[in-house]
């Protein structure tokens, strides 16, 4: 039901606007007579995981379409840049924007590698590459780029920068998958790139990840690293962890890839859908991708200012939530803000300014195939109409 009056909103009592909750990552599913034939092979075959069938399939698939030589599946994207960190030598201290999952810091901070924060960019919410320089100090060994929302970061800027001073260079593509860099697949650049297909990305293999290079050595060290450093059936040559991918999550992915332009076109859909539904509204902008590049379209991201709006990102959030629709706050506060870097470095907000704006006035709105286009012109009326009332529902919020 449209809301007329603000009462009718469901902070003030109002009944919510949907029944059921509108989430922002709901996994898509591809065709399940495909996966469940995957399956019931996979059972006859008896082969699980350890570099099975379907695992392998999936690799070939996957590097087949970004063009790059080599994809290592992982049994999910943290475990995966953690290898990857650790198989490129990386110590120290290692640049990564702020701006980013918390999965990101804490995959170096787990080895004991310091992760120092970089500003964002207040435009593509990416690592400012402008101020990377000045963070190098003779313990950084590497960069960690980010290509948030799946929009890649500065690569020629970072490439030139890790060259300069001797860096490894390694991206988080967790975001990235079948989006473009100068009209070429994230998955080439850098050393190593790494990709996530965790369940509320656009493409899923249940849990699971993948880290693509063109460098034979370090792929060669990668597989080996993610089981446990096996050369052979019983020499270990090197430190390594459990990081396969199984067999059932490969099927999946396999399922998931053949409906990788359908999963793309929806996103794409319900994109230009958001954006006509919210354009002109004061305080409120849609972060746009370049149409000359691909991008998945998994992330519908809005920035509000508060000042033209009339209230903050965070009451909106509320209001929304109330009304059953599961916008999130990626990426609040900040990983520089969580522990344990809040307490290793409890000044870092200092340099992180546009990182510190951003993480106040960014949100993300419910996408994928599981919410349709009379849905996504409904929050995009209760938007409308919540902004259009923003200082009377603030003030009515505050009294209550
Ligand atoms: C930027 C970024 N990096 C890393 C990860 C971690 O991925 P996974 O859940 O596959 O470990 C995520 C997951 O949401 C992410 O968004």
């Amino acid at each position: 039901m449209v809301k007329t009056n603000i009462s009718e909103l469901a902070i003030f009592g109002g009944s919510p606007a949907f029944k059921e909750l509108l989430h922002v990552g709901r996994p898509n599913i591809g065709n399940r007579e495909q996966f469940l034939k995957r399956v019931n092979e996979m059972f006859d075959q008896r082969r699980l995981s350890n570099n099975g069938p379907f695992m392998r399939e999936l690799e070939q698939k996957l590097a087949a379409f970004l063009g790059v030589k080599h994809c290592i599946t992982m049994c999910n994207a943290t475990i995966a840049l953690e290898i990857t960190a650790r198989a490129l030598g990386l110590q120290g201290e290692v640049i990564i924007p702020s701006f980013t999952f918390v999965a990101s810091a804490h995959a170096l901070q787990w080895q004991e590698i310091t992760p120092v924060f970089c500003d964002a960019d207040p435009v593509t919410h990416n690592i400012d590459a402008t101020k990377i320089e000045k963070l190098i100090t003779s313990r950084t060994t590497g960069i960690l780029g980010v290509h948030v929302w799946g929009r890649a970061c500065d690569v020629d800027a970072l490439s030139a920068i890790a060259h300069k001073h001797h860096l490894k260079l390694m991206f988080d593509a967790a975001h990235a998958l079948a989006c473009t860099h100068q009209g070429k697949m994230i998955g080439g650049f850098g050393d190593a790139e790494v990709f996530s297909f965790h369940a509320t990305k656009f493409f899923n293999s249940f849990e699971g990840g993948a880290v693509t290079t063109n460098n034979d050595q370090l792929a060669a060290r990668l597989r080996g690293m993610r089981n446990f450093g096996f050369a052979g059936l019983d020499n270990v040559v090197d430190i390594g962890t459990n990081g396969k991918m199984s067999e059932v999550s490969a099927a999946m992915g396999l399922t998931s890839l053949e409906s990788l332009d359908k999963f793309i076109q929806i996103n794409y859909e319900n994109y230009l859908a958001y954006f006509r539904g919210l354009d002109g509204i004061p305080g409120i902008r849609l972060i746009t991708y370049t149409e000359t590049e691909k991008n998945n379209y998994q992330y519908i991201v809005m920035e509000i200012d508060e000042v033209a709006a009339g209230l903050s990102r965070d009451l909106l959030v509320t209001i929304l939530h109330a009304e059953n629709i599961l916008a999130r706050r990626y990426f609040y506060p900040g990983c520089h803000q969580m522990e344990p870097y809040r307490s290793y470095f409890p000044n870092a907000g200092m340099v992180l300014p546009e990182t510190e704006k951003l993480t106040l006035k960014v949100l993300q709105l419910p996408t994928g195939t599981a919410v349709g286009k009379a849905e996504i012109d409904h929050v995009c009326g209760l938007i409308r109409f919540v902004l259009a009332h923003g200082a009377e529902i603030r003030k009515r919020y505050e009294s209550q």
